[in-house]
């Protein structure tokens, strides 16, 4: 963490919760964070649920964000959710090229840069997901990936775009396995995103970036990762479905 970057942690609730239950589990989190004033606090439920989340944080301190958007306007792509709906429903950020949806659901580097410029276009908030797998890792390939992602990804983004980008690196071997990146070898990632984005942009846009971490990330282990220089914030999935434990990553120390 570094004090010239507001911390984010944001719950990526997947497939889980109904309309029903993500209104219980938001209203149980709402008093156990509310006194949190100097990080931001992202809950992102699927689709369905966003509006009875909406509704039930109106007035928090409480963000929404979306899993996914389509990069057009609007118009026949049956099953598709553009940026007007998700912006009428008061979301303020939206998670693009999630692991899943890149390794289970057809999303390419294009694709999601794609989603990333239509975000900035109509005011959300993109959350760009980036990550290795373990075979990449293990064959050497770390560095290469994740530039091509981060560079795919921001390709054609402005410079005063930039502020409103938040990268999560999730390796994909971590995410939902119980395996999380050591901090220093999360750590040694967010440094070379860090790198690659000055080299993109500038060096003030780099250190303004917030990177967050995700990937099994706990109660029992947010402090070490987020003590880390590079890491401002985390992006949790099963650790989000419970109000005290999501409640324990945005309280930590
Ligand atoms: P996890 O998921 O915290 O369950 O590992 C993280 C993510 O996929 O965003």
């Amino acid at each position: 963490m570094n004090p010239k970057r507001r911390p984010i942690i944001a719950g990526n609730w997947k497939m889980n919760m109904t309309a029903t239950q993500a209104r219980e589990l938001a209203s149980k989190l709402i008093p156990l964070v509310a006194s949190v004033k100097d990080r931001d606090i992202v809950l992102g439920p699927p689709f369905t649920s966003i509006a009875s989340v909406a509704e039930t944080i109106k007035g928090t301190n409480i963000s929404l964000a979306a899993q996914n958007l389509h990069w057009e306007d609007k118009g026949a792509f049956t099953g598709e959710i553009s940026a007007e709906m998700l912006l009428d429903l008061n979301c303020r950020y939206v998670i693009i090229g999630h692991s899943e949806r890149r390794q289970s659901f057809g999303e390419t580097d294009e694709t999601v840069n794609k989603k990333v410029k239509q975000s900035l276009k109509k005011g959300l908030l993109p959350i760009l997901c980036v990550g290795e797998t373990l075979a990449e890792r293990e064959a050497g390939k770390l560095n290469d990936i994740i530039s091509r992602q981060v560079t795919g990804g921001l390709k054609d983004i402005q410079a005063s775009d930039m502020q409103k980008v938040v990268i999560a690196y999730e390796p994909v071997w971590a995410i939902g396995t119980g395996k999380t990146a050591t901090p220093q070898q999360a750590n040694e990632v967010h440094a070379l995103i860090r790198q690659k984005v000055k080299a993109l942009y500038s060096a003030g846009i780099a250190d303004g970036l917030r990177i967050q971490y995700g990937g099994s990330v706990t109660p029992a282990n947010v402090s070490t990762l987020m003590a880390m220089p590079d890491i401002d914030g985390a992006l949790v999935g099963g650790a989000s479905l419970k109000p005290e434990s999501f409640a324990a990553l945005v309280n930590f120390k």
